[in-house]
């Protein structure tokens, strides 16, 4: 298998993992660090092997073999560092959300059309294993009819995240997850209640209701609660399934009618029924992300989630928003 040159851009928080995953995954051949805190870039670089840079215009310049780039900068930087590296001709994966505003998404998803270039985001929710799982079964009509979708994602404030509100820069993920498990593509009906409860300046908390074809999907997302929360509920008719993304479990409980219990006992036994045991490969969603990316960027068939669907997502988040924000 060819080894596609690359580099990151970005060497925080989210930039150190795409580094790392880089380094071992046997597709890429990791090149260069970027960022324009050098010193963090170096210290990146030395510990793979790899070159720093300062920016994205010297990085162009003293490593011209570089074909793919992660973008791994504060969400408010995407737009101008996607449009660089794009207009000199790399693919480039940039993390979610695509760009601040849906106006920026549109314009890199038409930038990377218009260069024949692969533009990814980084919606690594979608290829966490047991997400994946639950698609299929969706997809196999396993779960029947779906009928509503309540996904949760709280937590407290991570310090780094000073562009982006939370609808922004969590209710994405979400908002992607639901658009994928169910094929579709714009809400019918959306509307949130979000507010400031420890931030001054920007949502830190959110809860939303959005309907896609007569599907409905809740959302809450906050940087308030004090225990980290990520998880996905989803009701069919033929079956309820539960996701906790941070251990990949998936919980699974086909449809079944209602039992008449005499007995204490008994009852305990029929409230308390344990899911089927789904096991599962447990993989780092990011390294499967990446791969995928690395096989577009060869042009084999691969999944990614593409500027289009990413930008589609901002928009939504944008709309809740724009309500919560009238109300
Ligand atoms: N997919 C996920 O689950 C996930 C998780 C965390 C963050 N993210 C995304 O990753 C992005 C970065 O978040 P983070 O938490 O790593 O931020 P961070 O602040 O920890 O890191 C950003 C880095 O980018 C550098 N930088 C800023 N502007 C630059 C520029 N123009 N050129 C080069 N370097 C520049 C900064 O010096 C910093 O080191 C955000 O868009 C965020 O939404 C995604």
């Amino acid at each position: 298998m060819a080894r596609v040159p690359v580099a990151v851009v970005g060497a925080g928080n989210m930039g150190r993992h795409h580094v790392r995953n880089y380094a071992e995954l046997t597709g890429a051949d990791l090149r260069a660090v970027v960022d324009r805190n050098v010193e963090r870039a170096e210290a990146l670089a030395a510990r793979y092997g790899a070159r720093a840079f300062a920016s994205v215009a010297e990085l162009l310049e003293r490593a011209p073999e570089v074909e793919a780039v992660s973008i791994a900068t504060p969400t408010i930087t995407h737009r101008e560092v996607a449009e660089a590296l794009l207009a000199a001709g790399r693919h480039v994966l940039v993390e979610k959300p695509i760009a601040a505003t849906a106006a920026d998404g549109d314009r890199l998803t038409r930038r990377g059309r218009e260069r024949g270039l692969v533009l990814a985001v980084g919606h690594v929710e979608r290829f966490n294993p047991a997400v994946r799982e639950l698609k299929r079964r969706v997809d196999a009509g396993a779960m029947g009819s779906l009928l509503s979708l309540v996904a949760r994602r709280v937590g407290v404030m991570p310090p780094q995240v000073a562009d982006a509100d939370v609808i922004v820069d969590l209710a994405v993920h979400d908002i992607d997850i639901f658009r994928y498990l169910l094929g579709a593509d714009r809400p019918d009906a959306v509307y949130a209640n979000a507010g400031r409860a420890v931030a001054e300046d920007r949502f830190d908390f959110a809860d939303a209701f959005l309907r896609f074809d007569g599907v409905a999907c809740l959302l809450q997302v906050n940087w308030v609660t004090p225990v980290k929360i990520r998880s996905l509920a989803v009701t069919g008719t033929a079956a309820y399934a539960e996701v906790e993304y941070v251990t990949q479990d998936l919980r699974w409980f086909p449809a079944r009618p209602l039992e008449s219990v005499d007995t204490f006992a008994e009852l305990e036994a029929y409230s308390g029924r344990e899911p089927e045991r789904v096991e599962l490969a447990r993989r780092e969603p990011l390294a499967l992300e990446l791969e995928e990316f690395l096989r577009a960027v060869r042009g084999e068939p691969a999944e990614v989630v593409s500027g289009e669907e990413a930008t589609r997502s901002i928009e939504i988040a944008a709309a809740l928003a724009e309500g919560a924000e009238r109300r």
